[in-house]
């Protein structure tokens, strides 16, 4: 048992896996939401939720879902430059990279998507779209309003940006799929399916209602914040048990380690 700490540590890392995809009621909601919508006219969507919150997931989760199925492609990184933009729909259009002296410009694209209408329904996951330029954003608008592409996006929401949502995306062309922080009940499915999904059957057992309450006070219920936080805890668990076994009781986490991550992690302040 005891040398089980690090994988309980490596359960909480912060990546993108979906094979660790774990159903909770939030996610269940969003993730039937979009695929309703896929099979729907060509309205975007918008995802939005606080950073953390499981965007990128859901994304990952749907395009490993349907991309054999549909005519699907995921921008999963940012074009940094129109021209980095315009080279991925270029490819996506046509299948072909786009030569290095090709001259293009957007209503090249916005004629083939006139011209496909019909033909091809297209469907474009952008993740990370609050780091696009607002020029970016009018010519994806633009785009799907060729009735060939439909574009599903994930935006940030901070204090900032939702004015930036507000203004944009607040229209009738937008259908919008708002992502949440946890309930207490999620928060514990969430963390317990983790440990059970690397098979610490009794770490899991060992965070009781008490634990969950505390993580939940001190995280909101945000994945990403959870994260770090059981991250830490297990961190120093794996600690102890190399520097100072006498001090660690294998069948229950103290309370005491968990306040310890939490200010570790700043959650708390001493
Ligand atoms: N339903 C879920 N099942 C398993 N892990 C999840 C789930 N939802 C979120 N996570 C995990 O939480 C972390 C944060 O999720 P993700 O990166 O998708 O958030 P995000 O909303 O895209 O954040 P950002 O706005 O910063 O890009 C990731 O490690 C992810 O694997
Ligand atoms: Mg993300």
């Amino acid at each position: 048992m005891s040398h089980r700490y690090g994988d309980a540590k490596e359960a909480f890392v912060d990546e993108i896996k979906i094979d660790e995809y774990i159903e909770l009621e939030g996610s269940k909601r969003a993730y039937r939401q979009l695929e309703h919508s896929l099979q729907k006219s060509t309205k975007m969507v918008l995802i939005y939720g606080r950073p953390g919150t499981g965007k990128t997931l859901l994304l990952n989760r749907l395009y490993d879902a349907y991309k054999e199925k549909l005519d699907l492609y995921f921008l999963d990184t940012p074009s940094g430059t129109r021209r980095e933009f315009y080279k991925k729909l270029f490819k996506i259009f046509t299948g072909k990279e786009m030569p290095p002296k090709t001259k293009v410009d957007f209503e090249t694209f916005v004629e083939f998507g006139r011209r496909i209408k019909g033909q091809r329904k297209i469907v474009i996951l952008v993740d990370e779209a609050q780091m696009y330029p607002k020029e970016m954003l009018e010519e994806i608008r633009i785009l799907s309003d060729t009735g060939s592409v439909k574009f599903v996006i994930t935006l940030h929401k901070t204090e900032d940006e939702d004015l930036v949502a507000k203004k944009h995306f607040q229209s009738r062309i937008w259908e919008t799929v708002e992502l949440r922080n946890a309930s207490p009940i999620e928060t514990k499915a969430y963390i317990h399916k983790r440990l059970l999904h690397h098979g610490l059957n009794e770490l899991a057992h060992q965070l009781n209602d008490r634990h969950i309450k505390a993580i939940h006070r001190w995280t909101g219920g945000n994945f990403r914040e959870c994260n770090k936080l059981l991250y830490t805890l297990f961190e120093i668990c794996e600690y102890y048990d190399a520097h100072d076994p006498q001090k660690i009781d294998y069948n229950r986490i103290p309370m005491k380690l968990l306040e310890m991550s939490a200010i570790k992690t700043g959650f708390i302040h001493v």
